[in-house]
């Protein structure tokens, strides 16, 4: 029997960084919003069954427009979001546990709009074999721990051994409702580190440069930038 493997979006932020009125995920690049053109490529992926989507309450009904107006297929429900991405991806994962669960969850941000295809199978595939993976790419610049008091330097990391992550990131779906439900009181900007934070070992698969987080206005030129 093959593996149920379900997409979660999280498609929650306030986008308080990026404008106080707009939001970043229903800005076109290239005459797409950047939410459609990530529901596009996740829906591409045939090994994905279904996709889950975290918004916004009070987005929900323009995403829904624009699934219908975009033809998107397997959007099977869009949860409500939480206050942060941590708990809108509990929220995304308590839903799949009512319906069943599943085997592997493929955690994608709906402000990552240049994933491919590729990227997402490749995540996919070596979850299965290894367990999980997260995809990143390695830093170019040089990376320094910095005390945000007194804006002096702790120490730099050597630099061959960071990664700048990114999404996709897969995780067998049990393991990965465990550790939010288990750490739901602490914080954590991505889903691997609340795993790796329970002792799990956590596989990793280079992205794309261009897999960029759509955060501020310049992130939408340079994304249009590598769409030519
Ligand atoms: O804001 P951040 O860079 O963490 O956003 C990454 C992804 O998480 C975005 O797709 C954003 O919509 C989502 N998010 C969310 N719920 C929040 C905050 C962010 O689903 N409360």
């Amino acid at each position: 029997l093959s593996d149920k493997i379900l997409a979660l979006i999280p498609a929650a932020g306030s986008g308080t960084r990026y404008s106080k009125i707009k939001n970043k995920l229903f800005e076109k690049i290239k005459k797409i919003p950047v939410i459609i053109r990530s529901l596009i490529t996740v829906s591409s992926v045939s090994l994905i069954n279904e996709i889950i989507i975290c918004a916004a309450p009070e987005i929900i009904s323009h995403i829904e427009n624009l699934i219908f107006e975009y033809k998107i297929k397997k959007v099977k429900k869009i949860v409500s979001g939480g206050k942060t991405r941590q708990e809108s991806v509990f929220n995304g994962l308590l839903y799949i546990k009512g319906i069943g669960g599943c085997d592997f969850v493929v955690v994608h941000d709906g402000a990552r709009p240049l994933v491919t295809t590729e990227i997402l199978q490749k995540a996919i595939i070596t979850a299965k074999d290894k367990g999980s993976c997260v995809i990143g790419m390695p830093v170019k610049d040089t990376i320094k721990k910095i005390n945000p008091k007194t804006g002096m330097i702790i120490e730099t990391p050597e630099r061959n051994l960071l990664w700048n992550i990114q999404t996709p990131q897969v995780f067998r779906f049990k393991e990965l409702l465990d550790a939010h439900e288990l750490l739901q009181k602490e914080t954590f900007t991505d889903d691997s580190a609340l795993l790796e934070n329970l002792g799990h070992s956590i596989f990793t698969g280079m992205g794309s440069y261009k897999n960029i987080k759509i955060t501020s206005e310049e992130d939408l030129k340079i994304a249009e930038i590598f769409l030519d």
